[in-house]
């Protein structure tokens, strides 16, 4: 049976064009938090499960180094012809869970959006461990979480988080600095989502 453990489920979404995630355009709550003087101006970028790479193109062209993670083939494929035509991008073909840190090149900044939903609920602790791991101390995870929701549901993907889920899970591992209701959400994630500033301890 396909699951979305398995690179062959999402691919079997974007082939049968379900890949109702992908605005097809960037994410416009990431172009307003760019505004937002919290946004480093610096730093290496990781985004897990990046789909087509809007966010990530975006995060290059602002000059930061990128690296778009995903392991669906249509995805990997679009990634790899914008990582051609953007210096700053590079493309990783992987299941996010194997990455292996490299101890030099740890990553300032981790964008998350759309993956944490995508993930198994039961994976999400080994989710975080994979944030945890790939960040360096004192590194910033830029959470767009959505559905964020009052819910103990487990439908999905996209899986819903709560509050009072992420406050418990969060605890020992990163520290919540900021919370952000976006303006400009597009109109079916209106009230539904929130930008979340995480940061892992220095250490
Ligand atoms: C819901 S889509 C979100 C895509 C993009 N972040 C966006 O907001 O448009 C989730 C993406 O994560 C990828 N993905 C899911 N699990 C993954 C895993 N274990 N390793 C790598 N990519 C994964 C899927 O292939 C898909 O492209």
């Amino acid at each position: 049976m396909l699951t979305q453990n398995l690179p062959e489920y999402w691919e079997s979404l974007y082939q049968g064009k379900k890949d109702t995630w992908d605005l097809g355009k960037v994410n416009p709550v990431l172009t307003e938090f760019f505004k937002n003087p919290l946004c480093p101006k610096k730093g290496r970028v990781l985004v897990p499960g990046a789909g087509r790479g809007w966010d990530a193109v975006a995060w290059a062209q602002r000059g930061h180094e990128t690296v778009a993670v995903d392991f669906a083939q249509s995805a990997v494929s679009v990634l790899s012809a914008q990582a051609e035509k953007n210096p700053k991008l590079s493309v990783l073909n992987i299941d996010l869970f194997e990455m292996i840190p490299k101890s030099t090149e740890p990553f300032d900044i981790i964008y998350e959006c759309g993956c944490f939903s995508a993930v198994h609920p039961g994976r999400r602790d080994e989710y975080f461990e994979v944030w945890d791991k790939m960040l360096r101390p004192g590194g910033l995870v830029i959470a767009v979480f959505h559905p964020l929701i009052k819910t103990t549901s487990l439908e999905g993907p996209p899986h819903p988080t709560s509050e009072g889920e992420l406050m418990a899970r969060l605890d020992s591992v990163l520290e919540l600095e900021e919370r952000i209701v976006p303006k400009k959400s597009v109109p079916e994630r209106a009230g539904k989502e929130e930008i979340w500033l995480l940061r892992k301890e220095k250490r």
